[in-house]
């Protein structure tokens, strides 16, 4: 798994720690209605609220490939990415084993339409690139979230088949790790 604490690109910094700054922005990520459409659905404020308290007793971002997207000027949350393992008990795996590395990434719905999702995918994806050996990198994403598969497919993701999670169909998508080495943000 990725080891690093933080990682820079040009306008943004990904962090494992979460401040105590970061309550309001996490809190609108998880209840905004745009924003969960195709994740789950907005989750009830207090019942986030008490999530955020624990992951912050827990510095829960520490779990493992969890990051903080900030803006690199203002520290401010914008969203959150995840380069974690896919676990071998959900469907959709390009591996007998499972267990993929697994991107995801969520955005606060301003934040949306500047790049800054691709960004920071790219800048955890080549510095996943430079320590870890090479592999294939998976990316699940409801069929229906076209903005999610469109930052796929900007990526370099391929989509490779459909399968039926969560009462709806999913995107499996791929790309091999070592293709991230030294790309750029931007
Ligand atoms: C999926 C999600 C992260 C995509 O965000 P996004 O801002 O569309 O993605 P990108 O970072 O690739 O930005 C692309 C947009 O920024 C624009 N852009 C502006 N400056 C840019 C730059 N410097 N570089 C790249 N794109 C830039 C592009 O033209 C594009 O705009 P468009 O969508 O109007 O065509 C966002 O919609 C989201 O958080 N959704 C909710 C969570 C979710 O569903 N996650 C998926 C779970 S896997």
């Amino acid at each position: 798994m990725l080891s690093a604490t933080e990682i820079s690109s040009e306008r943004l910094l990904l962090r494992k720690t979460l401040h105590d700054a970061d309550r309001e922005g996490f809190v609108e990520l998880m209840t905004d209605p745009e924003v969960q459409k195709y994740i789950g659905g907005p989750r009830p404020r207090s019942e986030v609220e008490q999530r955020f308290d624990a992951l912050i007793t827990a510095n829960a971002t520490s779990s493992p490939g969890n990051y903080v997207i900030a803006d690199n000027t203002t520290n401010q949350l914008i969203g959150t990415l995840m380069l974690a393992r896919r676990s071998a008990d959900n469907p959709g795996h390009i591996t007998q084993d499972g267990e993929e590395l697994e991107l995801g990434y969520v955005l606060r719905r301003s934040a949306w339409g500047a790049g800054f999702a691709f960004e920071a995918a790219t800048a955890a994806l080549r510095a996943a690139a430079d320590e870890l050996p090479a592999q294939p990198v998976v990316l699940v994403t409801q069929t229906a979230n076209t903005r999610s598969l469109a930052l796929a497919a900007r990526l370099g993701f391929r989509p490779i088949s459909t399968f039926e999670e969560y009462g709806a169909e999913q995107t499996l998508c791929t790309a091999p790790l070592f293709m991230f080495r030294n790309r750029a943000d931007t």
